[in-house]
Parts: structure tokens; sequence; C-alpha cells
């Protein structure tokens, strides 16, 4: 094998800026992010539910609150607490809940905007709804629209629960980044 020359190194090392610098000047594509705030609307029960368990361990009723409950969702995002204040889209999906002790909703939904600044786009939700917490996180993980290439989070709150304990708002705030 030739012995390494200095010209070589010195070639190398040219080759090397030149390639650093050639990919320092494509444009970066800055993402934007996007704050948001919305009311889910989960009613199971009562007129017009929007919550519905389909599907239980074996022979068991299917309630929400308990372990391998699944419920598809057809839940209303509106802007405010009110279930008449303005829809802004729909909560399309299932949570299943799936923690032994009946804890946890998995929750998996495409928020659909129908309505305002993100009409025709999407964001999808995934994520543990550890619903005896008064905070909880669950991921945004994708979008569609506005919302390509979509990241972010949502903290959680319940903000209204109903006597029967199934009823219930919970209030996304939501931060997204995309392009
Ligand atoms: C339930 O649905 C009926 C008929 O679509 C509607 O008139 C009523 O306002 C709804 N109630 C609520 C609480 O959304
Ligand atoms: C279902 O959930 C309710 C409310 O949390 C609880 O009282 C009940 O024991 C659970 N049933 C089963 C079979 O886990
Ligand atoms: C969510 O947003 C509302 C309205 O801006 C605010 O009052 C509330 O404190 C926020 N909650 C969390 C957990 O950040």
């Amino acid at each position: 094998m030739a012995p390494c020359t200095g010209t070589t190194v010195y070639m190398l090392i040219s080759m090397m800026i030149f390639i650093t610098m050639v990919g320092c000047s494509e444009p970066k594509q800055r993402m934007k992010e996007t704050k948001m705030v919305l009311y889910l609307q989960d009613w199971e029960f009562g007129k017009n539910s929007t919550a519905v368990p389909v599907a239980g361990i074996n022979g068991r009723f299917a309630n929400v609150l308990n372990f391998t409950t699944v419920s598809v969702v057809d839940d209303a995002l509106t802007e405010g607490l009110d279930r008449n204040s303005k829809e802004v889209g729909r909560a399309q999906g299932i949570y299943v809940n799936s923690a032994l002790d009946g804890t946890n909703l998995h929750l998996i939904f495409s928020a659909i905007f129908t309505n305002g600044n993100y009409k025709g786009s999407t964001l999808e939700f995934q994520g543990a709804d550890r619903r005896n917490l008064k905070y909880r996180e669950v991921s945004v993980v994708s979008g569609t629209g506005v919302f390509r290439f979509a990241r972010g989070y949502a903290t959680l709150e319940t903000v209204f629960v109903d006597d029967s304990g199934y009823d219930a708002v919970v209030r996304f705030n939501a931060t997204v980044r995309h392009s």
C-alpha cells in the first residue's frame, strides 16, 4: 500500500470541507409551531351518545372503565366546555381499556377539522389516557393538510364528569410542530 502523503491528506480534508459546505447550503425547512385548545365531548350515555363500547372480555358487560373494553368514538371537538359551543371537528377512532385495574384508556383517534382555521386538515392522537391523573399527556404522531409531518403532544385534563361517571368533557391543550 502506498504511504499516505501530505498532499493526499490535504485533498481529503478539502473534499470533506466542500461536502460539509454543500450540506449546509441546503435551505433548512423551518417547522411551524401551533398551539390549540380543544374540548372533547365524550358522551357515552343519554341523548346523542358519541362513544359506544363495542366489545369486552368474553361474557362481561362491556364497560369503558373495565379492562379489555373497546369503544368506538365520534366525539365532537368544540371550542368551549359547553357541548353546544362551536364545533371545530370530530375525534373519530377508538379507546381501548388496556390496564388490568381499568385505569388506562389507550386512545387512538383522528381529529378531523371541519370548521375554522384547520378545516380539511387532520391530526392523529395516540397515547395513554390514565384517567385517574389530573393531567395526562398523549402524543400527536402525525397529520395531514396544514399539519403534514406533524409531531407534538397534548396535555389532557378532565374538566367535566357527570353523575354517571361516564360522560365527560376532556380539555386537550395541544402543541404541534409541522411543515
Ligand atoms: C341531540 O340531537 C338532537 C337531534 O339531532 C338535537 O336536536 C339536540 O340538540 C341534540 N342534543 C344535544 C345535547 O346535543
Ligand atoms: C368495572 O369497573 C367498575 C368501575 O371502575 C368496577 O367497579 C368493577 O369492579 C369493574 N368490573 C370488572 C369485572 O373489572
Ligand atoms: C390549557 O389551556 C387552558 C386555556 O388556555 C388553560 O386555562 C389551562 O391552564 C391549560 N392547561 C394546562 C394543563 O396547560
